[in-house]
C-alpha cells in the first residue's frame, strides 16, 4: 500500500494529463500504455528485488549485492534524481495546497476560464505566497518521518485513496455529459499513428517512469522493508493497475472538460489547475466536491513526497553509519529537508529550473537509472544467484521467472537504448 501511494500522485492527475495533452492525446495514451506494459511491472520487481534481497537502502544495496563499489554511480544517480523531484515536486504540491485553501473560502465561485488562468498565473507569481504553500507540505512529510507515523497515514490512505477514486469517478460522469465533451474523449483515445514521433515516446516513457516511481530507489528502499513472506509479483502488478486506472481516470475528467469550455489541451503544467475548478463549478455540490477533491489530493500528494524523502533520508543514514559521523534519522530528516527547501525556492524563482528538474528527471534520469538496474539485475545479480526470486519469493511460477529475467536482460536495457537513441535530437 506504501508504494502504491508512492506511485499515485501528481504525476497521474497533474503531469499525466498535462503531458497527454502536450503529445496529441491518443498517440501519446497508446505509447504510454506500451511503456506500462514492457517496463512496469518487470521494473518495480526489479527494484523491490533489490531492495528485498539487500535490506539496505538505496545507497547500500548494490554494494551489499555486487560485494564492491562497481556498481555505486547508480546510487549517486538515485539520490540525486530524488532531489531535484523533491525540488519541483513541492512547488507543485503547493499549488495543490494553495488550491485547496481556496476552495475552502470558495474564491472560484463564478469564474471563468479566462479568470481561472489569471488566477492561476497570479497565484503561482506571488512569491512569498508560495513559498508559505511550498513549505508546509515539505514540513509535513519532514514530520512524518520525524514521528515515524509512516504505518498510521498509510493506513488511513488505504481509506482514502479508494474514495478519491470514487470522487473522480463521479467527477467523469459529470463532465461526459456536458456539452461538447465527446471530442475531448475522441482527443484521448483515437490513436493518430501519424503523432507518434520521437518527442512523444520519450516523454510517454519518461511518464511511466515518473509515475511509477521507478528508476531512483524509492522502490528499492520500500523493498527493503518488506517481510520476507511478502511476494514481489503481486505487488507490483497491483500497483501497476491502480496507478494506471487512475492517470487514465484523469485523462477521461479533463479532456472532455477541456473541450467542452473550448480550452487547449497543450496548455501545459497549469492545465488541471484552471480546469478542474471549472468542472467543480458546473457540479452540484461545488463547494462540498472541490474541497473533498483538492484534500484528497494533497493526500495523494504527500504519500508520495513522503516516499521521496524517505528515500533520501535512509540514503543518509545508510551513506554515513560507517563513518565517524553517522546521521541517526532525525538528523537525516533536517539536513535532506534543508537541502529540499533550498532547491524548492530554486524551483520556484526560476521556471526554466522548474521545467529543467521535470524533463531532466523523468526522461533522462530516471530511465538511466532503470537502465542501471536491470542491467545489475539481468546480467549481474541473476547470474550470481540464478534461483534468487524462487527461493525468496514462493509462488512465482518458473517460467514467469524466466520471462522477467529475459525481460531484464535484453528487452527492457535494448528497449531503453534505442529510445534514447532515438530522440537524441530532442534530448
Ligand atoms: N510517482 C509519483 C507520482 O506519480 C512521483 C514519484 C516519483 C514519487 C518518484 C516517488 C518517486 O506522483
Amino acid at each position: 500500500m506504501a508504494a502504491a501511494g508512492s506511485a499515485i500522485g501528481l504525476g497521474n492527475i497533474w503531469k499525466f494529463p498535462y503531458i497527454a495533452g502536450e503529445n496529441g492525446g491518443g498517440a501519446f495514451l497508446i505509447v504510454y500504455l506500451i511503456c506500462v506494459l514492457l517496463f512496469g511491472m518487470p521494473l518495480i520487481m526489479t527494484e523491490f528485488l533489490i531492495g528485498k534481497r539487500s535490506g539496505r537502502s538505496a545507497y547500500g544495496a548494490f554494494r551489499e549485492l555486487n560485494g564492491n563499489n562497481r556498481w555505486q554511480w547508480l546510487s549517486w544517480l538515485c539520490i540525486l534524481t530524488s532531489l531535484l523531484i523533491m525540488g519541483f515536486y513541492f512547488v507543485v504540491t503547493g499549488w495543490c495546497f494553495n488550491y485547496l485553501a481556496e476552495a475552502f473560502i470558495n474564491v472560484f465561485n463564478g469564474l471563468d476560464m479566462q479568470a481561472l488562468t489569471d488566477h492561476f498565473g497570479q497565484v503561482t507569481s506571488n512569491m512569498p505566497r508560495m513559498l508559505l504553500f511550498s513549505f508546509i507540505p515539505v514540513l509535513l512529510t519532514a514530520a512524518v518521518l520525524w514521528f515515524d507515523v509512516n504505518k498510521g497515514i498509510e493506513r488511513l490512505s488505504k481509506v482514502l485513496m479508494p474514495l478519491l477514486l470514487v470522487i473522480m469517478f463521479i467527477m467523469a460522469g459529470r463532465v461526459l455529459t456536458l456539452d461538447g465533451s465527446k471530442t475531448g474523449l475522441q482527443f484521448f483515445f483515437h490513436t493518430d499513428f501519424s503523432k507518434i514521433t520521437p518527442r512523444v515516446i520519450i516523454e510517454a516513457m519518461g511518464q511511466c517512469f515518473f509515475s511509477l516511481s521507478i528508476g531512483m530507489g524509492t522502490l528499492v528502499t520500500y523493498g527493503s522493508y518488506m517481510p520476507k513472506t511478502q511476494k514481489i509479483t503481486s505487488s507490483s502488478l497491483q500497483i501497476v493497475i491502480l496507478d494506471t486506472l487512475v492517470a487514465i481516470l484523469a485523462g477521461v475528467i479533463i479532456f472532455p472538460a477541456v473541450f467542452a469550455f473550448g480550452f487547449n489541451p497543450a496548455e501545459g503544467p497549469q492545465l488541471v489547475f484552471v480546469v478542474l475548478p471549472a468542472i467543480f463549478e458546473q457540479m452540484g455540490w461545488a463547494w462540498f466536491f472541490s474541497v473533498l477533491f483538492f484534500t484528497l489530493l494533497c493526500i495523494a500528494a504527500l504519500t508520495s513526497t513522503i516516499s521521496l524523502m524517505e528515500m533520501s533520508v535512509a540514503f543518509l543514514c545508510d551513506a554515513t553509519a560507517e563513518t565517524k559521523h553517522p546521521l541517526n534519522r532525525r538528523k537525516s530528516v533536517i539536513i535532506i529537508s534543508a537541502i529540499v527547501m533550498v532547491l524548492v525556492i530554486f524551483c520556484l524563482w526560476s521556471a526554466t529550473g522548474f521545467t529543467i528538474f521535470d524533463k531532466a528527471t523523468a526522461c533522462v534520469m530516471m530511465p538511466l537509472g532503470a537502465l542501471g538496474m536491470s542491467l545489475f539485475v539481468g546480467w549481474r545479480l541473476t547470474k550470481k544467484e540464478p534461483k534468487i526470486i524462487t527461493e525468496k519469493d514462493k509462488g512465482i511460477k518458473n517460467w514467469l521467472w524466466k520471462v522477467y529475467v529475459f525481460l531484464v536482460r535484453f528487452i527492457i536495457p535494448g528497449a531503453i537504448v534505442i529510445i534514447f537513441l532515438n530522440s537524441l535530437e530532442v534530448l
